[in-house]
């Protein structure tokens, strides 16, 4: 065997050698980058639970927290406007609530929990198309059905209506009312928006 056939065969080694180190190397690299497409903590923070503060909430106003990308609506309703839940009732397409989302604890008139009905929790998302609703709270408002408007929301996009618990009024795009997410209380000042109520 000549020196020439020799050095060939060790090369051929060593080529095939490397090959494999290279291989186990791109394995070793390999295992960071999948784990990187595993559910990341982006995508969980995307569906977790949001804590959001009312205690800043005066009564008639309300805040926007954000949950899963969407807006959530969080009102704090005077005495007034509790009782005025019952003026429009007959002109609302639901007002059971029997054919809309909620979860069951807050499928009532007022649509919130029990012992706190003055909080309304509502996904910001119009049933109709997915616009925004405005919140329009002044009761009479001419536009929105003068004596019958108790305060509620708008929807721009085709003119859906809702009441401050987020039933729809009959005669509007709109099919269902707007949907209540899972909540619940942690103290008196804090909620939390996409965990249950004695969960
Ligand atoms: S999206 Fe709200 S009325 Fe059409």
């Amino acid at each position: 065997m000549s020196n020439d056939e020799v050095n060939h065969g060790r090369r051929r080694v060593l080529t095939v050698a490397t090959v494999a180190v290279g291989a186990v190397g791109a394995v070793g690299a390999a295992v960071p980058f999948v784990g990187s497409w595993s559910p990341s903590a982006k995508a969980k923070a995307a569906g977790a639970p949001v804590e959001v503060n009312i205690s800043k909430i005066e009564p008639g106003q309300k805040i926007t927290a954000e949950w899963r990308g969407k807006p959530v609506f969080v009102v704090r309703r005077t005495k007034e406007a509790l009782e005025g839940l019952k003026v429009a009732e007959s002109m609302l397409r639901d007002p059971l609530s029997a054919k809309s989302i909620q979860p069951t604890y807050a499928q009532n008139e007022t649509r919130a929990i029990a012992g706190k009905e003055d909080i309304a929790v509502l996904l910001g998302v119009c049933t109709h198309l997915g616009c925004a609703p405005e919140f329009q709270p002044a009761i009479g408002s001419v536009d929105l059905g003068a004596l019958t408007w108790q305060g509620g929301f708008f929807c721009k996009c085709h003119g859906s209506k809702y009441d401050l618990a987020g039933r729809v009024f009959q005669g509007v795009p709109a099919p269902t009312n707007l949907e209540v997410p899972a909540y619940k209380y942690i103290s008196d000042a804090v909620i939390v928006i996409g965990e249950d109520q004695g969960a």
